[in-house]
């Protein structure tokens, strides 16, 4: 576990020297929001494989690399690209970069994903506040010895996602014209999508989306006492909710569809935030 600590050390000692100064929010872009970082100014951009410590992804056009720089008037470092378990990344790869944020002092993550709608109120467009989640089907990232530098043993998820953020997402979704439903997600580890008759007992479970992402990342950031923030972009019905298959292509078209939607809602929240 040591050797996790410091191997954290280098990637964060690297990371400030490349940086002029310190992020105050770390922004993780799921898809459907990779057009947020065009919006990013007086960029630094930083290739994954450049980064001592961090994993490295073996899929095949996957472009990773951290970007830094200014966000409406906020020193922001976004994640373009991300380190999904169902690529065969261990957990450990996954929350690696969410441990750097913090060690790098950064005290704030957005977390962003692409996710089928369970709710069948819910239509693919729509934007959803994460205001908790289930991961009953995720390894928990946190199995083995705990590093006590980075957390507690047992860390609290009642208020994962902080809710002084989430009031302040909801105003600025309003003062935005921008409709923001709020929900529940799901963690499930694809990457084949759901059957219909999961998606029937995630909906009587109580979520209202679902997607391959987020849970490990939130659990990680909230063991280290970040605040977090959550938003899915719902980019289909979950399965078995039409009466057709789910189609890849559709879910990143529609998460295309609303980019721009969803990049002026994060920018607006980065605005207000703090
Ligand atoms: N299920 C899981 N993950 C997803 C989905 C879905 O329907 N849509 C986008 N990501």
């Amino acid at each position: 576990m040591q050797e996790l600590v410091k191997r954290l050390e280098n990637t964060v000692e690297f990371l400030k020297e490349k940086l002029n100064q310190i992020p105050e929010i770390a922004i993780i872009l799921g898809s459907g929001l990779g057009s947020l970082a065009d919006l990013i100014t007086d960029k630094v951009e930083i290739p994954y494989e450049i980064i001592p410590g961090f994993p490295v992804t073996t899929v095949a056009g996957h472009e990773g690399k951290l970007i830094a720089g200014n966000l409406r008037g906020k020193r922001v470092l976004a994640m373009k690209g991300r380190f999904h378990y169902y690529e065969g990344n261990e957990m450990d790869s996954v929350v690696y970069p969410i441990r750097v944020f913090k060690k790098l002092g950064i005290e704030k993550i957005i977390v962003t994903n692409a996710a089928g709608g369970v709710n069948k109120e819910f239509k693919p467009g729509d934007l959803m506040l994460i205001t908790d989640h289930i991961g009953l089907f995720c390894e928990n990232p946190l199995r083995g010895e705990n590093p006590d530098e980075l957390g507690p043993r047992f860390p609290d998820m009642t208020m994962a996602y902080d809710r002084e953020v989430q009031k302040l997402a909801l105003n600025c979704a309003e003062k935005a014209g921008i409709e923001l439903k709020t929900g529940i997600y799901c963690y499930c580890k694809g990457p084949s999508y759901e059957s219909p008759a999961e998606i029937r007992a995630i909906r009587v479970l109580g979520a209202d989306a679902v997607g391959m992402s987020t849970v490990p990342e939130v659990i990680a950031a909230r063991h280290m006492g970040m605040k977090i923030l959550g938003i899915s972009c719902i980019t289909n019905m979950a399965a078995g909710i039409l009466d057709q298959p789910l189609d890849h292509k559709e879910v990143m078209e529609t998460g295309k569809m609303v980019e721009r939607k969803f990049s002026g809602l994060v920018s607006e929240i980065v605005s207000c935030w703090g």
